[in-house]
This record gives structure tokens, C-alpha cells and sequence, in this order.
């Protein structure tokens, strides 16, 4: 008798061990420490967006290159130190990642509001990528809360771990897959390209050389990206670019994706079916796009006594 309830206390605590990352996440966790939180960290990132409509992007594509580098720990705010192999500097996010000062100002006024620094810089970046969203007209959803933020970083994981704008549908299904993450979950996650620019140099290769490419697309880009030169000017990733629609998945079927790596979702592989869903229905894409940030935010958390609630996100404490 007394080895069987023995039993069933240590599978209950291995079963309350492995679903530890996930189930430590909530989204009341703030609720009772600091209600103020969360509306200020959307004032800021409204008063942000209001300023320059560009940020929204940003701060969405910061949140997606912290969660891909050792899941959503804000190391990517980390500055390089001689203890830290900053991420800022890593291929895809060296003079291209921005929004760090927004992020600043975020920590800065929730940890007015809160009175001490409650709020981890993990969860700043997961929630502000979520009300850039809904600042730029796309749909909203509830993050999950109670991440924690690292005490290192890792240039050569940035540099392995985020996609680059040159691979095709493969590669870019297998690197969404070692974070957990699946083609449909690619497909609308690309889906963030709906907002933003892009530099020249990142699809210079395919306006040049590309020939899945509309023709007339290809010289009004090249007009702005000469073969060499220029390699900072910039290009809206879709028609509209401070508006969440479906623009980015009807402009694949017209072959006007921007980067080589978005035409590939719509290349004659498995996701052509999926883009042509979302590209005339925007409630699907919409739907789905909040199910995979949810999915993408929950990527190796940090929770417990795990990590530390930087006092400043740029640095550890
Ligand atoms: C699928 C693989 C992806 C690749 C290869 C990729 C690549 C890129 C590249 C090359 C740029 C332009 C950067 C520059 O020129 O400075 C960019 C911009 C951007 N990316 Fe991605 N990306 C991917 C997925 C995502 C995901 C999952 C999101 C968010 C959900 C996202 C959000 C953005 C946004 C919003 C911008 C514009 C940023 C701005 O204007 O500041 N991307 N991406
Ligand atoms: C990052 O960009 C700066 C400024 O353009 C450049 O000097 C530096 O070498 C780059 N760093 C890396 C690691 O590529
Ligand atoms: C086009 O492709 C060729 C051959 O791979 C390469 O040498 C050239 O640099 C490319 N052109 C551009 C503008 O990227």
C-alpha cells in the first residue's frame, strides 16, 4: 500500500517537474504584483508606434530574434561586455535590429510604476511585440507571463539560429522545427512580413537573379538596390507596411515577395496551399498568426529561480 501512494506522489511531482517551463508561464502573473505593468507597456509602445510607424515592426522582429537564440530570455538586449558575447552584432542583426531605445523607456516606466523591477525584460519584449501588433491594425492575444531573463548571450547561436533571407523552403522549415515550431506555424509567422522594410543587400541576389520574380516587381526594386551601392536603402516587405493585412501572402502569389525566403513559401511546395488560404482571408491568417506568437513567446522560458528580472535589459545585474 504505502509503496503504491509513493508511486503516485513521485509521478505526480516528475509529471508537475516536466510541464514546469510551461505551466510556470500565466497570464494573471503580474496581476497582483504590479497591475500597472501591462497598460504601460502598451502606452509606451502606442506613443512609440505614433512617432515612428516603423517601430511596431521592429519590436515584433525584436521578439522573434531573442525567442530563436536560446528561447525568450531577452538576451538580445544584452550589450557586449567582456563576459558578453553580445547578439546585436550577430549576421542578422548588426546595424538591422533596432527598437532598443522603446525598450529602454518600457523598463524605465514599468519599473516607475511597479515601485522595484518586477517585470523581466523577456516578458517587456513578448508583450510589446503583441501591442505592436494591435498598433498596426493585427489582431491581439493573451501572453503568457512570468519569464525570466538571461545572464548570457551568444553570438554564434544568433548567427546559427536565424533564418537568413537566402534559404528555401527546406531550410527554412527545418530551422523552424528545432524551435518547436511547424509549417504552419512558418507560414504565419512570415506572415509578420506584413510590416516593415528590408535593406538592399538582404534581397539584392533576388531582384537580380531570382526568375520566380514579376518582372516589372523586379525593376522598380532594382531601381532603389543597384547591383552594387546602396546596400542600406530600404524596401517595404509588402504593399503596405505599418498595416497588418493579407497583402504579404497576395503579393507571394503575384511573385512580389521581397526575399528570397519569402517566395519560397510560395515556390510549388507544400505551403503554396497555406498562402493562398491567408492570402483572401484575413481572419485565418489572423487567428493563426496569434496562435503561433503564443507558440513562438513560450520557446524555453526561463521561469522559477532561473535567470534574474534585469535592473537594466542591457546588461546583467
Ligand atoms: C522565416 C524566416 C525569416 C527570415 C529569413 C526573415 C528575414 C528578414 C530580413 C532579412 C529582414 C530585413 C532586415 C533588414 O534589412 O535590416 C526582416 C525584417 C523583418 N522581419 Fe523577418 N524574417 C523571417 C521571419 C520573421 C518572423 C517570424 C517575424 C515575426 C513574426 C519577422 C518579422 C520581421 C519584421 C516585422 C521585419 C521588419 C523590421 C523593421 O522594419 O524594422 N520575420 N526579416
Ligand atoms: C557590425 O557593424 C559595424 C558597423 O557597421 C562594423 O564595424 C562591425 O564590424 C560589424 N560587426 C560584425 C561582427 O560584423
Ligand atoms: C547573381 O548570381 C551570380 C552567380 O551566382 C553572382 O556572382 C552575382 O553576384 C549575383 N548578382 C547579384 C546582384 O547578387
Amino acid at each position: 500500500m504505502a509503496s503504491t501512494s509513493f508511486l503516485f506522489l513521485y509521478v505526480l511531482i516528475m509529471f508537475s517537474l516536466a510541464g514546469m517551463a510551461i505551466s510556470d508561464l500565466s497570464d494573471d502573473f503580474y496581476d497582483d504584483v504590479c497591475p500597472e505593468a501591462l497598460p504601460t507597456i502598451k502606452r509606451v509602445v502606442e506613443d512609440a508606434v505614433r512617432q515612428e510607424r516603423r517601430m511596431g515592426a521592429s519590436l515584433l522582429r525584436l521578439h522573434f530574434h531573442d525567442c530563436f537564440v536560446n528561447g525568450c530570455d531577452a538576451s538580445i538586449l544584452l550589450d557586449q561586455t567582456a563576459t558578453i558575447d553580445s547578439e546585436k552584432t550577430a549576421r542578422a542583426n548588426n546595424n538591422s535590429a533596432r527598437g532598443f531605445e522603446v525598450i529602454d523607456k518600457i523598463k524605465s516606466e514599468v519599473d516607475k510604476v511597479c515601485g522595484c523591477p518586477v517585470v523581466s525584460c523577456a516578458d517587456i519584449l513578448t508583450v510589446a511585440a503583441r501591442d505592436s501588433v494591435v498598433a498596426l491594425h493585427g489582431p491581439t492575444w493573451e501572453v503568457q507571463l512570468g519569464r525570466r531573463d538571461s545572464t548570457t548571450a551568444s553570438r554564434t547561436t544568433a548567427n546559427n539560429d536565424i533564418p537568413t533571407p537566402v534559404m528555401d523552403l527546406p531550410a527554412l522549415i527545418d530551422n523552424f522545427k528545432k524551435q518547436g515550431l511547424d509549417e504552419e506555424d512558418l507560414v504565419a509567422l512570415s506572415g509578420g512580413h506584413t510590416l516593415g522594410f528590408a535593406q538592399c543587400f538582404t534581397f539584392r541576389n533576388r531582384i537580380y537573379n531570382d526568375t520566380n520574380i514579376d518582372s516589372t516587381f523586379a525593376s522598380q526594386r532594382q531601381a532603389n538596390c543597384p547591383r552594387s551601392g546602396g546596400d542600406s536603402n530600404l524596401a517595404s516587405l509588402d504593399p503596405t507596411p505599418a498595416l497588418f493585412d493579407s497583402k504579404y501572402f497576395s503579393n507571394l502569389i503575384s511573385k512580389k515577395g521581397l526575399l528570397h525566403s519569402d517566395q519560397a513559401l510560395f515556390s510549388g511546395g507544400d505551403t503554396d496551399n497555406l498562402v493562398k488560404t491567408y492570402s483572401t482571408n484575413l481572419r485565418t491568417f489572423s487567428k493563426d498568426f496569434a496562435e503561433s506568437m503564443i507558440k513562438m513567446g513560450n520557446i524555453k522560458p526561463l521561469t522559477g529561480n532561473q535567470g534574474q528580472i534585469r535592473v537594466n535589459c542591457r546588461m546583467v545585474n
